[in-house]
């Protein structure tokens, strides 16, 4: 469920109507639903009611900080993979004891920011890591709380590329040698152990490989327990898919039944690490059409929006649902959307029915509020595009759209040319 639908020919955002925020921010814009967002957070909060969690928000998934600022306001926490993202966090006003930082590239600067920020834990993803965070504590007279990211070694069944939790994924450490490094943490000066951490990939669209995955930690803790360690969280990562087209993935409430029934005699604090679940579908990217052309039975639709603003259709072939801003076109054609990049994957939709979009059109591009922005780049000298949230029948540009200055900042030419 999403706050954008049509009223009479006209889609909107809640309240407002998108050709209106067209008409003050320009194209291309990504439009977030604040009354979305607050939605789905609450869905997933509510799956959890009566055992003790916390839910802290994959920042990578939209790094916007107003997109933070909602969540934290909710009572959320998060999910950190850089310092850049811890930097955004405490921008927006997390606590730092809601702040979990995953990855597998932890660097030493980064560590060091997050010890003196007073995270919650670290999820460590390596033996070397391991040593380092100790190390580092130590120096600065401290202990960093840490979970080991266990990988299971159980299918996901989703796109390789954003399957984590196989033995040959770069993440996480296998359950035997985790064992062994959980007898090494307890002995390690820097360190203090509080968690176990998992995470297995990314738009699941089933709640067994999690239940799987959760079965084997579970077994980890028993002999943990009988080690004398005993642990307080189980973070469960995040995963959960969304609809973009014809998927069923589960409920939160379904998600959450299962995990909890899973974990309930543990006796441990959930953390959960959700990203698209939370932002995918309370985003959208508006765009013009700037030309059309037909060739040989083919159609293109070229609009000013590009795989540099979107890239998930060129990385990972990926569904975004196509909307008319305004209904007004003749019938529907079968065409590929393309942007102006020049790259032959620099596209958006390829040979689906669409509208028949005419020039200077809007075309919203729907779900596009989870690894949108967020993996947005300049390239081809294209500024960065802004950013709308809506809220009833307000609007606000939380980012303004890049400068071509802004493009160039930090950049000098070298003085021997
Ligand atoms: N926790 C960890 C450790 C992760 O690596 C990720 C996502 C998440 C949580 C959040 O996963 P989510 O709930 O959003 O599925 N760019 C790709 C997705 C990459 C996911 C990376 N890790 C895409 O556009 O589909």
């Amino acid at each position: 469920m999403n706050h954008f639908q049509y009223k009479g020919n006209e889609l909107f955002a809640e309240d407002v109507s998108l050709k209106d925020i067209v008409a003050k921010v320009g194209t291309p814009v990504y439009v977030y639903s604040h009354a979305t967002l607050t939605r789905h957070f609450r869905a997933f909060d509510d799956a959890f009611n009566g055992a003790p969690h916390t839910i802290c928000y994959s920042v990578k998934a939209n790094s916007t900080q107003s997109v933070l600022k909602t969540f934290i306001n909710l009572g959320g926490g998060v999910d950190i993979v850089s310092g850049g993202e811890l930097f955004r966090a405490l921008k927006a006003g997390v606590d730092p004891q809601k702040v979990v930082y995953s990855g597998v590239g932890k660097k030493d600067d980064e560590i060091e920011y997050a010890l003196n920020t007073g995270i919650l834990m670290f999820n460590v993803e390596s033996e070397q890591e391991l040593t380092r965070i100790s190390e580092i504590a130590s120096r600065l007279g401290k202990k960093a709380g840490i979970a080991i990211r266990v990988n299971p070694d159980v299918d996901p069944g989703t796109h390789p590329y954003i399957t984590t939790g196989l033995k040959n994924a770069k993440f996480g450490i296998t359950i035997d040698r985790a064992m062994e490094e959980y007898g090494r943490a307890k002995t390690l000066p820097g360190i203090d152990v509080i968690g176990i951490d998992m995470h297995i990939g990314s738009q699941l669209t089933k709640v067994n490989p999690f239940v799987d995955s959760i079965e084997k930690l579970k077994v980890m803790i028993g002999k943990l327990r009988e080690q004398g360690i005993d642990l307080k969280y189980f973070d469960c990562g995040g995963g959960l898919g969304i609809q973009y087209n014809a998927e069923e993935p589960p409920l939160p409430a379904d998600y959450g039944q299962k995990v909890v029934a899973a974990t309930k005699d543990l006796g441990m604090h959930l953390v959960f690490e959700p990203g698209r679940n939370l932002v995918g579908n309370a985003g959208i990217l508006v765009a013009k059409t700037l030309y059309t052309k037909a060739r040989d039975e083919k159609n293109f639709i070229m609009i000013d929006a590009g795989m540099n603003d979107l890239a998930r259709p060129a990385l990972y072939d990926s569904y975004h649902g196509v909307q008319a801003v305004t209904r007004d076109q003749d019938g529907m054609i079968v065409a590929d959307i393309v942007g102006p990049i020049c790259e032959s994957g620099d596209f958006l939709v390829k040979g689906r029915e669409v509208p028949m979009f005419k020039q200077d059109d809007l075309v919203a591009f729907m779900s596009a509020g989870a690894y949108g922005f967020a993996m947005s780049s300049s390239y081809n000298s294209r500024p960065r595009v802004a950013e709308v949230m809506v809220k009833g029948d307000k609007f606000e540009v939380v980012r303004e759209r890049e400068t071509v200055e802004e493009l160039i900042k930090g950049e000098r030419v070298a003085s021997f040319l």
